[in-house]
């Protein structure tokens, strides 16, 4: 697909007006951000330095390759910092404390500004689509050059051109997308492994959460585009890519011709030389015998399950409009685990939520116990303007909040302890990723149920499969090596 976006670019005739379809709009105002980003590095006399700041999920990280794909095709060269020519934050709005990341952030950024002329800033992802933050940039933030949201991220090549050419603050939010634009490029953080997006947007509306406020409806990607990708990624040296959708399980059904999730699932199983598929995050109110099956019967699947509990107490969960019980959610996990041997389920824990007690705490803890979760991401409930949960009466004081969020995390910290333990001896494949960040005489790596092993190595391991012993288990991890054929 690059390949024939690549095309337009160069026959772009930037004499004549810009095109009118997509993307042959973009690729035109890519072909001439080329122009005024190489114009640009003349006069400087050196090239010019882009750099991506992501926050928030693998969306918003599959995103910014997205950006980063596009500001060097443009001609950009990537800067090891944020003091660059060009600087973009990915932002993230799911919790309070991911803005305060963002503003402190913003903060320093208009420092570097001061001393770097030229230098552009921009602000896009889910933080931008909510008009409150976009004020408060635009009143507390004037350096910032450019705002744009997530539904027109398509159109970045036409935003970065305006605000190369321009003085004043850019600024194009929408509040729905008009379409999925496919074909422009993308600059992948790793080589041999992947995002690729399913669906965009929700339409759960978990009481508690934005993110159906700024990332929109959900819509479904088509399959060909998806099997399509998937397979260039494969051709380009991917062995793992990970589906990537807020509630993968309800892929599909607003599509012309209807295709679940677990049809998918089995297409993209048979693309030639994928060694490893994930997805997220599976809802477990939708969650299908089907897909079960499905992960059971095709090893390639990982054996890892993300299922987001959110509360075990039932009375929270019909608060969080989450539509399951406790007792569903249980045996759902029960079925999951026992179709599907090896199997890791972790899951994410709102904790503080409005009108919670000792006593959710309590049914939240027993389905900790019970499930025995392989890992799970406690966080403390924050409140986000515009959802139901933030008009509750009941709020539960901060302090409260993080009394109760110890209670839940000394439960969890037990369990993926305990599951853990059980696996040390055992040899399994596992995708070498990473040289270790604290050793580098170490290579992380991923198993198939999502747990990292670092064992002793070089970074030419990176991106290969390889056979790994647990020898000994930290907790969340373990210290391994490389079984070598004999
Ligand atoms: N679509 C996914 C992920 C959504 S955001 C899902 O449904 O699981 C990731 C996690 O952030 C959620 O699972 C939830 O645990 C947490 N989260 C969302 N809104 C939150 C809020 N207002 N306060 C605290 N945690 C929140
Ligand atoms: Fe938010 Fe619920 Fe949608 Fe997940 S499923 S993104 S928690 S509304
Ligand atoms: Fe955050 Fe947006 Fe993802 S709010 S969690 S970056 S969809």
């Amino acid at each position: 697909m690059n390949d024939s976006f690549e095309t337009l670019v160069q026959q772009a005739d930037l004499h004549s007006p810009a095109p009118e379809t997509e993307p042959a709009r973009q690729a035109f105002d890519l072909a001439r951000a080329r122009e005024l980003v190489r114009a640009r590095g003349l006069a400087a006399g050196r090239p010019l330095t882009a750099r991506v700041e992501t926050f928030g999920c693998q969306m918003n990280a599959r995103d910014s390759e997205k950006i980063i794909g596009i500001l060097r095709s443009a001609g950009f060269t990537d800067a090891s910092s944020e003091d660059a020519d060009f600087l973009v934050y990915n932002t993230c709005t799911v919790r309070d404390n991911a803005d305060q990341r963002v503003f402190g952030r913003l903060g320093r950024a208009g420092h570097l500004k001061r001393n770097r002329p030229g230098m552009k800033i921009a602000v896009c992802g889910c933080m931008v689509q909510e008009q409150t933050n976009v004020e408060k940039i635009r009143k507390s933030y004037r350096f910032v050059d450019l705002i744009f949201g997530t539904h027109n991220l398509y159109r970045f090549p036409e935003y970065l051109c305006a605000c190369l050419e321009s003085e004043g603050m850019v600024i194009e939010i929408w509040d729905r997308a008009d379409r999925i634009v496919e074909a422009l490029p993308v600059a992948r953080k790793y080589p041999f492994k992947s995002g690729v997006n399913i669906s965009f947007g929700c339409n759960n509306f978990c009481s508690y959460c934005i993110v159906p406020y700024v990332r929109g409806r959900e819509r479904s990607r088509a399959p060909r585009d998806i099997l399509h990708e998937c397979a260039q990624l494969a051709a380009d040296g991917v062995v793992e890519i990970m589906l990537l959708g807020q509630n993968v399980n309800s892929y599909g059904r607003d599509l012309d011709t209807p295709c679940s999730f677990a049809e998918l699932l089995e297409q993209v199983c048979r693309v030639e030389g994928l060694r490893r598929i994930r997805f997220m995050t599976p809802h477990p109110k939708d969650l299908s015998d089907d897909l079960i099956r499905v992960i059971a019967e095709n090893e390639i699947i990982a054996r890892h399950v993300h299922l987001p509990l959110q509360s075990g107490s039932d009375r929270i969960l019909r608060r969080m409009n989450r539509r399951y019980t406790k007792e569903q959610y249980i045996s759902l996990a029960e079925k999951i685990r026992a179709r599907i041997p090896d199997v890791s389920i972790t899951t994410d824990i709102i904790v503080g939520f409005p009108g919670e007690t000792d006593a959710d705490i309590d049914d939240t803890i027993d389905v900790v116990r019970r499930v025995g979760f392989d890992n799970a991401f406690t966080f403390i409930y924050s409140k986000r303007a515009g959802t139901p949960a933030a008009k509750m009466e009941d709020q539960v004081p901060e302090a409260e909040k993080n009394r109760l969020f110890n209670r839940v995390l000394t439960a969890v910290q037990e369990t993926a302890h305990t599951r853990a333990g059980r696996l040390t001896g055992r040899v399994m494949e596992a995708l070498a990723e990473e040289v270790n960040l604290k050793d580098s005489s170490l290579i992380t790596c991923r198993l198939s149920n999502n747990m990292l092993v670092h064992v002793p190595g070089d970074p030419s391991m990176i991106g290969k499969m390889l056979p790994v012993r647990l020898d000994e288990c930290r907790g969340f991890y373990f210290f391994g090596s490389v079984i070598l054929d004999s």
